[in-house]
């Protein structure tokens, strides 16, 4: 070997110890000016030599060449994830199956980070391979991107050739200075470091990456018979032997309360800790009871995921707003000083109706405890009570409807206040921005702003007036330029072939779906044959029920109606069916042309998982949030589209929405 190759290996050595002294043992030897000349010694030496520089030099720490793509790498095995608890109830029934099963066991307890989980593959005890989790089953190649984390050992004290698995994070302080340059530069800061972990790992320029300071845990290993471990506390234990970084805060008990205390004690002490964690993991600890469990489709048996409870902000509850539906129930909304919670602002919160705000006893100019429920939807928890002003009085909705005065109504069995009157604006406006409405007569461009100006210069007054507007109509409202108002007139005219069940639907008849639409358009094909249908003929038919057959019919009966359907029908508006059967939907009716989004982390599915169900209802699943996106269905952490979602006023469901809807249509 030439003195110039022994410098670079006697180089490689002393790197790679001072880099695991600093960045995984926290305990350097050297100061950093001498790790720094040494590494700017190799850096040299590899530009004058090229061919002295390897894939595990120290120097890839600092990234290298921009890649086009990540390539996609199937897993060799699948990267599961856990079941999750949510309380003691839930520890301790996972505590008795587990029981049942093998009889006393013992736990380890890890504190569950919160970042991305990532696998490692070594062969020969150098690393040659780093995965993202992806779907679970492939994963994106981001070795490059990897390398750059210190943490990371590039060769191992051993020649082994293993897979291990962990969770790459980047620590708070990292961050708050990346979000600190961030907002300096004007750009939008990262909502929480989860989201600029998963940011950084995704950059193609690996130099970048390396910018970002992100660290690691290892936390499994996929094939125990490199190691001489019988239990996951040894295994951690050889990980760390190895040169890989471990959480060191792990605990290994005997029985559940022990769990229940580290939990206890975490809760109380994640503040402090210098990075995010999300709950905390129970891993059944010895080996030969794992292998007993086995796993689900979806999770190992033997492991657990406790979730910490979502976080919760205090602010303050400025006003009361009322808004009138288009079926005209009235919902209050609390206006709230804006605050951030679980990564967005958050400045209104639904109160939903009046016997929920006296359930908490809610008032103008509370202290209020905000918390998104499942992570994305904000919801007034509780008040403060000390807090509050002695002025403060019982909230009462109006007794007549604050859009056009008219009494407010409380229907039997319902919570809900209701305007009754039918010639209500705030309705007639929700109505007509209804009729216009994707699943409706799908008029592109009549949006929210201008329907609300046609309705108060009285050019529309029921969804009818639609087909009277004129071009001129049309000119002088705000905004509104010769091409944009011929458009909208284009689409006004080419509404009017819409078929029955979307003429139907866009009606906004009470209880009346996208589904039953469709059934009735298809087995009635006429609206003239519809307005002939009786209660008794409808309860038959096995998609309506006796609420949907009474409402209907008392609706076709009304003599406005009658009258609003002759207006339609005297300005061309197609009246029969021509859509497609049932049978011939793919998908379902409620899902089929919908763009959705998901985002975020979803717990109970994976993202694959929900979008693969989505495309057999018909939906097109799609990654960004645009003006044209019926629904946003998001997960946990969901960060950027999410807000995207928000701000353009997109239906935004939470994972239990979705899953009460599959369940709904899966039933
Ligand atoms: S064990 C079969 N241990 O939490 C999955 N996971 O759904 C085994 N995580 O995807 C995972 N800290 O990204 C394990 N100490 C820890 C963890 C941990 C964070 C993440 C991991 C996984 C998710 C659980």
């Amino acid at each position: 070997m030439s003195s110039l190759a022994q410098r670079v290996e006697t180089l490689h050595k002393l790197l790679h110890q001072y880099n695991y002294e600093y960045h995984v043992k926290d305990n350097p030897s050297v100061p950093d000016s001498e790790y720094d000349k040494l590494l700017h010694e190799l850096i040299d030496i590899e530009t004058k030599h090229p061919e002295l520089k390897t894939s595990d030099s120290p120097t890839v720490r600092v990234g290298g060449e921009a890649q086009s793509s990540f390539e996609k790498v199937n897993h060799d095995t699948p990267m599961l994830s856990l079941s999750n608890a949510f309380n003691e109830a839930d520890l301790r029934k996972f505590d008795q199956r587990i029981r049942d099963a093998v009889g006393e066991v013992e736990y380890m307890c890890e504190l569950k980070i919160d970042g991305l989980a990532v696998s490692l593959k070594y062969v020969d005890g150098k690393l040659v391979q780093g995965l993202t989790r992806g779907d679970g089953t492939t994963g994106e190649d981001i070795t490059e991107n990897l390398k750059t984390i210190y943490a990371i050992p590039l060769t191992l004290s051993k020649n082994i050739s293993f897979e291990v698995r962990g969770e790459a994070y980047m620590p708070r302080q990292s961050f708050l200075k990346l979000n600190e340059a961030k907002v300096a530069r004007d750009e939008q800061p990262f909502a929480n470091p989860r989201n600029a972990a998963a940011g950084s790992l995704r950059q193609l320029d690996s130099k970048l990456a390396a910018a970002r300071k992100l660290d690691i845990f290892l936390y499994s290993i996929n094939d125990f018979t490199e190691l001489d471990a019988s239990t996951q506390s040894e295994a951690l234990d050889e990980l760390d032997a190895l040169g890989f970084k471990t959480n060191h805060e792990r605990e290994k008990v005997r029985s559940i309360d022990e769990v229940l205390e580290y939990i206890e004690k975490w809760t109380k002490q994640r503040d402090q800790l210098p990075y995010d964690i999300d709950g905390i993991v129970i891993k059944v600890n010895h080996l030969e009871h794992q292998e007993e469990m086995g796993f689900t489709q979806k999770s190992p048996r033997w492991a657990i995921a406790y979730k910490f409870p979502a976080e919760e902000v205090i602010t303050e509850l400025l006003d009361i707003e009322l808004s009138i539906g288009r079926t005209g129930v009235v919902t209050p909304t609390a206006i709230l000083e804006p605050v951030r919670v679980a990564g967005t602002t958050v400045s209104r919160a639904s109160l939903h109706n009046e016997d929920l705000i006296h359930e908490k006893d809610i008032r103008i100019g509370d202290s209020v405890v905000i918390k998104k429920a499942g992570d994305i939807i904000p919801e007034v928890v509780r008040v403060i009570l000390d807090r509050r002003p002695e002025d403060a009085e019982t909230y009462h909705m109006p007794t007549h409807c604050p859009s056009c005065d008219h009494e407010l109504v409380r229907i039997e069995g319902e919570v809900a206040l209701r305007c009754i009157n039918p010639k209500c604006q705030a309705q007639l406006v929700e109505g007509l921005i209804h009729f216009v409405s994707r699943q409706a007569m799908n008029i592109d461009g009549l949006g929210t702003k201008i329907i609300e100006q046609l309705y108060t210069h009285e050019l529309i007054k029921d969804v009818a007036d639609i087909f009277y507007l004129t071009k001129d109509d049309l000119l002088p409202l705000e905004r509104m330029g010769d091409k944009k108002a011929q458009k909208l007139m284009d689409a006004i005219e080419t509404s009017k072939e819409r078929s029955l069940e979307n003429l139907l639907f866009g009606l906004g008849i009470r209880h009346l779906g996208v589904k039953a639409s469709q059934v009735l358009a298809e087995k009635y094909e006429t609206m003239d044959r519809l307005l002939t249908v009786t209660e008794d003929e409808l309860v038959e038919i096995y998609d309506v029920g006796e609420k949907l057959a009474q409402s209907l019919v008392t609706y076709l009966e009304n003599e406005d109606i009658r009258a609003l359907i002759e207006k339609l029908k005297s300005k061309g508006v197609n009246m029969t069916f021509k859509g497609q059967k049932l049978s011939q939907i793919e998908g379902h009716p409620e899902f089929a042309g919908k763009t959705i989004v998901l985002t975020g982390k979803l717990q109970q599915m994976t993202r694959t998982e929900a979008s693969n169900w989505l495309k057999l209802q018909g939906a097109k699943v799609t990654s960004s949030v645009t003006k044209s996106t019926d629904l946003v269905i998001a997960g946990e952490d969901a960060g950027s589209k999410l807000t995207k979602a928000e701000s353009l006023g997109t239906m935004i469901w939470t994972e239990q929405d979705f899953i009460d809807k599959q369940n709904e249509i899966n039933k």
